[in-house]
């Protein structure tokens, strides 16, 4: 199956229990390299990344096993350090394993990560906050892997220019096996980042700042076996919480922190929707049509980049125009041109998005282009009049456990089908 079929304009009335946070649990995993024990994680969300990750992890020798949502990883029998090429392109999180494998081998050998396509996404941050600590980079030519390696690691002072949270994750994994103390200032703050650094810490790690902006880690303690459980997926809870505003019903969302979606429920505040959220509940009630507003993506606690398309589509149904402006992409408006074809209006210039909200959207046969991108036209879906079609839907398994489950959960009429012939 890799579509999914929406008939639009249900009722749109439910609770749904959010996954376990991919964007959290993804570090994690890599993480856990560093000791040579036994790792569990409970709450893992059971999504493509995860399973290719695990993939990873057995190659390098460790052993994984995922029974239901609790992942045991045994990382003691780890002995090799290189990661093949068609393994790194499957997702971007597989550079995590770079920090990870030079604190735990001392070397790595890694080719670029893939992942969904929104941008160049270099990992020049990654590379300056490894160096700053020792670690000597040989970038290879064409089918040469990138080669690093490190007598010693050393504790350091890194000032990140941007808040990039892979960057921070690996500066966090080398920083945790480096001798001596490091500083990472301008580090990322997302809550998958203050997450990661409890489950390091579970683990026999010292981070403190946690939250903050500049991390103080104290390097080469003793790590031991640990057992954690991750918490809720906010980027899913926030898009069906905008998959049911959109739609103009109620969801009764728990378990992701509201905090972490403050500025997701600012918004729909300001564009008519009842919202409600307290610990980790949040309700939203929305009338049968939203006004329009107006987003800017940033770092967090910023409006999260990963709900700019979910968004797009909600704002394709509001009364008047919106504006979104993409600060933290080059190229993640892709699904302008999809949402079009259900009779959205979309207006790209650069790094800004203009849409102009129509009454009724009209089902038809769409395609995502990646993960978020995927999502936000299964939103669209409902929201549209009749059938439409999301092909591709893969990229949406990457992330979504269950998205069909899930939205069914709140009354969407929702499917996987095979995917119509001809495509
Ligand atoms: C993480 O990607 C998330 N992925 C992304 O979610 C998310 O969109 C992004 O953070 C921003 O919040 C995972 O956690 C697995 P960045 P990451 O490094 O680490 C530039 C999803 O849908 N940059 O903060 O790759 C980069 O090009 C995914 O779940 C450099 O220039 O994000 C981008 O423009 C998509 N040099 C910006 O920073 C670097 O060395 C943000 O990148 C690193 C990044």
């Amino acid at each position: 199956m890799s579509a999914i079929e929406v008939q639009g304009l249900c009722p749109i009335k439910g609770e749904i229990i959010v996954q376990g946070s991919k964007n959290a649990v993804l570090p994690m995993m890599a993480g856990a390299v560093l000791n040579k024990g036994i790792t569990v994680i409970d709450n893992v969300p059971r999504i493509q990344d995860v399973f290719c990750m695990m993939g990873i992890l057995d190659s390098l020798g460790c052993s994984c096993v995922l029974d239901g949502h609790s992942l045991t990883i045994n990382a003691a029998g780890l002995s090799r350090f290189s990661i093949p090429r068609e393994e790194m392109e499957k997702m971007r999180s597989s550079i995590m394993l770079l920090g990870a494998l030079l604190g735990r081998c001392k070397e790595a050998e890694v080719y670029y990560p893939g992942g969904c396509m929104i941008g160049k996404r270099p990992i020049d941050l990654h590379l300056m906050a490894l160096e700053k600590m020792g670690v000597l980079i040989e970038e290879g030519e064409g089918d040469e892997p990138l080669r690093a390696s490190v007598p010693r690691l050393r504790g350091t002072v890194v000032d990140f220019p941007f808040p990039s949270v892979g960057a921070t994750e690996n500066a966090i994994f080398a920083a945790v096996a480096a001798s001596g103390k490091t500083i990472l200032k301008g580090c990322a703050k997302e809550p998958e980042i203050t997450e990661l650094c409890r489950f390091m810490n579970n683990m026999g790690a010292s981070i403190r700042g946690a939250g903050s902006d500049l991390l103080v880690i104290e390097g080469g303690l003793p790590l031991h076996d640990s057992r954690f459980t991750v918490c809720g997926d906010r980027i899913a809870g926030g898009t069906y919480l905008l998959a049911a505003a959109g739609a103009g019903g109620e969801l009764l969302l728990t378990g992701t922190e509201s905090a972490g979606l403050l500025t997701v429920t600012t918004v729909l505040k300001r564009m008519g929707a009842l919202v409600y959220a307290e610990d980790e509940l949040i309700y939203v009630k929305a009338p049968e049509r939203l006004q329009a507003s107006s987003i800017k993506t940033d770092p967090y606690p910023g409006f999260p980049t990963d709900l700019q398309s979910i968004m797009m589509a909600v704002m394709s149904r509001a009364e008047g125009t919106s504006i979104i402006e993409e600060k933290i992409f080059e190229n993640r408006f892709k699904t302008a041109v999809e949402l079009e074809k259900l009779g959205a209006e979309i207006i790209v210039e650069e790094d800004i998005a203009r849409i102009v909200g129509h009454t009724h959207l009209k089902g038809s046969h769409v395609e995502a282009k990646d993960l978020r991108g995927g999502a936000a036209l299964v939103a669209a879906g409902m929201m549209a009049e009749g059938t439409t079609i999301v092909s591709s839907c893969e990229y949406i398994m990457r992330g979504y456990e269950d998205i069909c489950r899930d939205l069914s959960g709140m009354g969407a009429c929702i499917r996987y089908v095979e995917e119509p012939a001809g495509r």
